[in-house]
């Protein structure tokens, strides 16, 4: 089954989101197999982003991300690095549709509440940077046959 990495940014921790967000992929039929409440360290963020490291925005994305806890989640289903891209909206907030979380929540592309793997190379990457294995719990729902 798919698997993605999904985080509420510390903006989306500090307005009280987290169960908001749980809540979408939850209700939408996905699994969630890891989650914890955790800081990043200025290493780990630079490894996460790295691919933006020569972009403009990068000291300040680094700053922003290690700025206070986050909640980080890995989640599972069918196609769910795809669709929860969809369901997270467009990168900046003021290209996001409503009905999306950053659509919903979020106003500026510094502060847009949530990160999610854009393909799966990158969940697989990133799961790995934050999520050791034996963190990670695959159990079967009883009450699948009514949800996929
Ligand atoms: P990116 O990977 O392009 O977006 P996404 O989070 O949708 O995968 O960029 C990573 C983060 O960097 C993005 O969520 C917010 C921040 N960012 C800026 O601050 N300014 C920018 O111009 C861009 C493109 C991103
Ligand atoms: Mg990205």
């Amino acid at each position: 089954m798919e698997r993605t990495f999904l985080m509420v940014k510390p903006d989306g921790v500090q307005r009280n989101l987290i169960g908001e967000i749980v809540a979408r992929f939850e209700k939408k039929g996905f699994q969630l197999v890891g989650g914890k409440l955790m800081l990043i360290t200025r290493e780990l963020a630079e490894q996460h982003y790295g691919e933006h490291k020569e972009r403009p925005f990068f000291g300040e994305l680094v700053d922003f991300i290690t700025s206070g806890p986050v909640f980080a989640m890995v989640w599972e289903g069918e196609n769910v690095i795809a669709t929860a891209r969809l369901m997270m909206g467009a990168t900046n907030p003021k290209e996001s549709a409503p009905g999306t979380i950053r659509g919903d929540y979020a106003v500026t592309v510094g502060k847009n509440i949530i990160h999610g793997s854009d393909s799966p190379e990158s969940a697989v990457r990133e799961i790995g940077l934050f999520f050791k294995e034996e963190e990670l719990v695959s159990y079967t729902k009883l009450i699948n046959e009514w949800t996929n």
